[in-house]
């Protein structure tokens, strides 16, 4: 699997992430366990999760927890895996996220995560969402004091503006490795935030970047996105490939995390790692939806 660099560490192209696996629609442990472990077989060497991956009020990092036990069950050396983690989410069990940027929470959280994660340190932590309660400044403070102590090992943020990536880049010293960002074929309102992280050389995680779970559980990128299925068609290869190749195309800073909770969806998505398409593919997809 090529590489891409997320602060100073390279990780897989394609990462994987874990939501699909502990919200709603979710499958059994087993399912779980078999997809994470054919995402490591895959080469996959970045793993997405949140403490707010879960169903239930009383089962906060649920996701959390049954990727640190994939990670142990794994037969294979896991030592390359970078397993990244978001706080300031929350889900209080009525189906709704809401939303906690407080810094005495954010610290809580980081330190409650890496116990269930079984790290002395957090290989990358992310502030989930902004609070419009709480100034932006004082969450992203929170995770530069989690860097100095060593809570975490790396800072990221996620759904973030341009405003907010500049600011979140100066209060931490220069130190912020990535931004997280809904992007897609169907959704594109990021490709500024994308191309400043180009530009700043700060990794770009696209987050659904398939469309998202119902949409691409149905089996289709959306029907305006034909060119994505005739650049499939003549790779032999399927459009989901396509859409996480073309993202990782526009920039060499970006790293897709496709959910998955099956292992055939993670090992066909792997695949776009390998998947080159030329220029004038590149430019048609673009143009298309
Ligand atoms: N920061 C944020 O605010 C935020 C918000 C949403 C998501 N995320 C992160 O981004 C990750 C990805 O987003 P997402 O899971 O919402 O949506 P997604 O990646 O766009 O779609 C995930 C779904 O696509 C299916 N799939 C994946 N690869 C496939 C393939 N090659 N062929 C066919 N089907 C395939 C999977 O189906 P099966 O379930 O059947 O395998 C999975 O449920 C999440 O897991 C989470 O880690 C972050």
């Amino acid at each position: 699997m090529q590489t891409r660099t997320l602060g100073d560490r390279q990780v897989s192209a394609v990462g994987l992430g874990g939501m699909p696996m502990s919200i709603e629609g979710r499958p059994d442990e087993a399912r779980s366990v078999a997809t994470i472990h054919a995402a490591l077989d895959a080469g996959v060497t970045f793993i997405d999760t949140a403490d707010s991956y879960h169903l239930h009020a009383d089962e906060v990092g649920h996701n959390e927890e049954l990727i640190a036990r994939a990670l142990r069950s794994y037969g294979g050396d896991t030592s390359d895996v970078l397993v990244a983690t978001k706080g300031g989410h929350l889900r209080p069990g009525d189906g709704s996220w809401t939303k906690n940027g407080h810094p005495d929470h954010l610290k809580e959280a980081a330190k409650a995560s890496a116990e269930r994660l079984g790290v002395d340190a957090i290989g990358l932590y992310q502030f989930h969402r902004p609070d419009p309660e709480v100034p932006y400044a004082d969450s992203v403070g929170a995770l530069r004091e989690l860097l100095d102590e060593g809570v975490i090992e790396r800072a990221g943020i996620s759904n973030a503006d341009p405003d907010q990536i500049r600011e979140a880049q100066e209060i931490l010293g220069g130190r912020l490795v990535s931004v997280q960002n809904q992007f897609s074929p169907r959704f594109r309102s990021s490709l500024p935030e994308l191309e400043l992280c180009a530009e700043l050389g700060i990794a770009f995680l696209p987050w659904s970047p398939l469309g998202g779970i119902a949409l691409a559980r149905s089996g289709e990128l959306g029907p305006e996105f034909a060119p994505f299925l005739e650049v499939a068609e003549a790779h032999g290869v399927s459009p989901f490939q396509v859409a996480l190749a073309w993202e990782l195309a526009l920039a060499p800073v970006v790293v897709p995390i496709p959910g998955a909770s099956r292992p055939e969806s993670i090992q066909d998505s792997a695949r776009a790692a390998e998947l080159e398409l030329t220029p004038e593919e590149v430019e048609r997809l673009s143009a298309a939806g």
